[in-house]
């Protein structure tokens, strides 16, 4: 059961939401010089970006670093990164502080090594019905890759509050759906450090 279901993800589920995202995701890093990919699992979704952004230069850090990556990654302990302040103009959090009990801790260490922006892709819920959702939907995805799932998913005020104690300004939100039949409700963030 656990290889058909990891067949269907790698074969139909992650291509189209690569193809999705990396539309939405590309004019937001357009510009960078260097951009961090924090969490970046095997990069395959960093990779599409960057074939749209070719002046710009991505590295990827996660604390699990899968056997195929297609950018380079370096494995962290989940803690400080091992970068300078300031180092990157923009740290990416695709579909990763969901995965994280310190989500705090993480913005931090991420607004330490961006100069310019932090892009933030994840998810928000309203109501008991769209957390089941957003859970089931994390667990299919991810349980068997190994990663974390605390499901430390945030309502939109939960979110904001964060921005606002660490100083970070709102420069584009954008709340979406896949599709008009979707219950999995995403939303991306473009702040300013
Ligand atoms: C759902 S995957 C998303 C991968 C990739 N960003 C993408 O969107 O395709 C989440 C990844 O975040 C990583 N992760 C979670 N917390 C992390 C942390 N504090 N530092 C680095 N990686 C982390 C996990 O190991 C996992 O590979």
């Amino acid at each position: 059961m656990g290889s058909i279901l990891k067949y269907i993800d790698l074969k139909f589920v992650f291509p189209a939401r690569i193809k999705r995202l990396k539309n939405k995701l590309f004019p937001h890093v357009k510009g960078c010089k260097n951009v961090l990919d924090l969490g970046s699992s095997d990069g395959r979704l960093t990779k599409a970006i960057s074939e749209e952004v070719k002046d710009t230069k991505f590295i990827g850090v996660d604390v699990v670093v899968q056997p195929e990556t297609f950018i380079p990654i370096e494995k962290y302990d989940g803690g400080r990164i091992p970068f300078k302040k300031n180092y990157f103009d923009c740290v990416m959090l695709i579909d990763v502080l969901h995965h994280d009990e310190e989500i705090d801790e993480v913005i931090k260490e991420a607004k330490r090594v961006s100069k310019k922006y932090i892009l933030i892709k994840d998810h928000y819920w309203s109501n008991w019905f769209d957390f089941k959702i957003l859970q089931m939907a994390d667990y299919i995805g991810n349980k068997l890759f190994g990663v974390r799932l605390p499901y430390n998913f945030l309502r939109m005020e939960q979110w904001k509050k964060i921005f606002k104690s660490n100083k970070l300004k709102i420069l584009d939100e954008e709340k979406y759906r896949d599709g008009a039949f979707s219950l999995i409700k995403h939303v991306i963030f473009k702040l300013e450090v």
